[in-house]
């Protein structure tokens, strides 16, 4: 884009094989959205930080988004469901329809799951070498004992992934309460963990990930982190 400000039918004839007067059909039918909004006027204004798509197809990048939000009990962690509620229901934010989810949790596991539009970031983050903490507060059926430290430590043989989870720190709150932190996110893991001892997980809840916690954030809600925080991700 030459300019920093653009008229939206000069932006449109810059950035894509349609004219300037083309610019008036395209809005008729509805094809251009600004910033998540059908555009309405080849006079509207494209800034810097506009976010324009044609025909669903992104002409220019918007600020990346990062979004932190507290999962409630039977919300799926998708960005479509035909039948529950998804995290992404529960973002209010006009670029909504861009983020993906970084590392889900299960439909009844609640706490903090993050959403992005940005794939350098979540990638870096699901990265088993970034080796980022996630940690979890647990409700067992059974009472804990000081065995499980020590084998979560040692790691737990998975044979249908034919390998061993990695040392695990297990601190035991109450007889059936524990926080877990593990540097990886294997298929159901915690539950598979305590399963080694035929201990059912009644509550799993996830407090952080990495150096993002929930801290008051309520269930249900999101809040935006900023760039700034987003770039703390360890190397
Ligand atoms: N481990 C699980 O078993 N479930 C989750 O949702 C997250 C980690």
């Amino acid at each position: 884009m030459k300019s920093k400000t653009n008229r939206l039918d000069r932006f449109i004839s810059q950035n894509s094989a349609f004219s300037l007067s083309d610019t008036r059909l395209l809005i008729a039918q509805k094809r251009i959205l600004l910033d998540g909004c059908v555009a309405h006027s080849i006079h509207q204004k494209v800034t810097e930080f506009t976010h324009v798509v044609l025909d669903g197809n992104c002409l220019k990048d918007n600020n990346p988004v990062y979004i932190m939000l507290n999962k409630p009990q039977g919300v799926v962690s998708a960005t479509k469901d035909p039948k529950h509620s998804t995290v992404l229901d529960l973002i209010q934010h006009p670029q909504r329809g861009e983020l993906h989810i970084v590392g889900r949790l299960d439909f009844n596991t609640t706490g903090l799951v993050l959403l992005t539009n940005d794939g350098t970031w979540s990638r870096k983050i699901s990265l088993p070498e970034t080796k980022l903490a996630k940690t979890y507060e647990v409700t067992l059926a059974k009472p804990l004992s000081n065995e499980y430290i020590a084998v979560f430590r040692k790691g737990i043989y998975f044979s249908y992934e034919n390998n061993t989870t990695r040392p695990a720190c297990l601190e035991i709150l109450s007889p059936y309460t524990a926080r877990l932190t593990l540097i990886e996110g294997k298929y159901h893991q915690v539950k598979r963990m305590f399963g080694f001892f035929q201990n059912e997980v009644l509550a799993l809840h996830r407090v952080s990930v990495g150096q993002f916690s929930l801290g008051e954030l309520e269930l249900g809600h999101s809040k935006l982190l900023s760039t700034a925080e987003a770039a703390l991700v360890s190397d």
